[in-house]
């Protein structure tokens, strides 16, 4: 993996914004897997500045999104994908029909993964998987535990991380669903080009944990290790505890 520390947040922002542009530039139809969240807010605030500047084309462009609640329809303002319209998708000019989504109210959720998963296959695969991390380590929604599931699965949601949500559902942890829906740990580290984004104190432990401890379903994002071209983007509090 390869690491880069930038002074602030919103550095870190512009850096994998203009990464994303160039991404796109060199390969318009480019299929992206995007996380929610608040990490990646100024990351999607700058690259609704950047297509505004005429400098992010997402034309013909694919998006695949790594998870939802399960219970939660796609309308209700909880959502991610009430998240991502608000912070991306309704001011860059991604077709529609090519915004995938997990379906959390599907009448059969392992049938709705199953269509995903092969969704992400008929486009050919990720290119290019921008990912968030859990304090606890979790990426997307695979939490840590005795074992990890490869596919899109899913998930029961640590108490810890329906806190970490409960700001979508009122401010009520108790109101954040208990399942979910996320892509599996294979399911990212078949992407082509994995870019990572942490910021701030709250992430330094698990940083350091995920960048020089041992490969472990204790930590999901540990597996980052084992991926040939996965690329962290830091701000300095958020690697503080790499530093020697
Ligand atoms: C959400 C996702 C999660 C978040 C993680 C960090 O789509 O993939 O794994 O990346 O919970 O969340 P924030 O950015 O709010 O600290």
């Amino acid at each position: 993996m390869t690491i880069e520390v930038f002074d602030t947040a919103d550095d870190v922002a512009r850096a994998v914004a203009a990464r994303v542009a160039d991404a796109l530039a060199a390969r318009p139809s480019l299929v992206l897997g995007l996380p929610t969240g608040r990490t990646p807010i100024a990351t999607y605030a700058e690259l609704r500045r950047l297509h505004g500047a005429g400098r992010a084309d997402f034309s013909r462009a694919s998006t695949f999104n790594l998870d939802e609640f399960a219970g939660v329809a796609a309308s209700h303002p909880g959502s991610f994908r009430t998240f991502m319209n608000t912070h991306l998708f309704e001011s860059v000019n991604v077709a529609p029909d090519r915004i995938h989504f997990l379906n959390g109210t599907a009448p059969d959720l392992d049938a709705e993964c199953a269509r995903f998963e092969a969704e992400i296959g008929d486009a050919g695969g990720l290119d290019l998987q921008i990912l968030g991390i859990g304090g606890n380590g979790h990426i997307g929604f695979n939490e840590p535990g005795e074992e990890l599931v490869a596919a899109t699965h899913r998930v029961t949601l640590a108490d810890s991380t329906r806190r970490d949500n409960a700001a979508l559902f009122g401010g009520n942890p108790a109101q954040v669903p208990r399942e979910a829906l996320s892509m599996g740990m294979g399911t990212i580290l078949k992407a082509a080009t994995i870019l990572l984004i942490a910021t701030g104190e709250r992430k330094a432990h698990c940083i350091e944990r995920t960048v020089r401890g041992p490969v472990t379903t204790r930590l999901p994002a540990s597996f980052l290790q084992l991926h040939p071209r996965a690329e962290f983007y830091l701000d300095r509090a958020a690697a503080s505890r790499l530093r020697t």
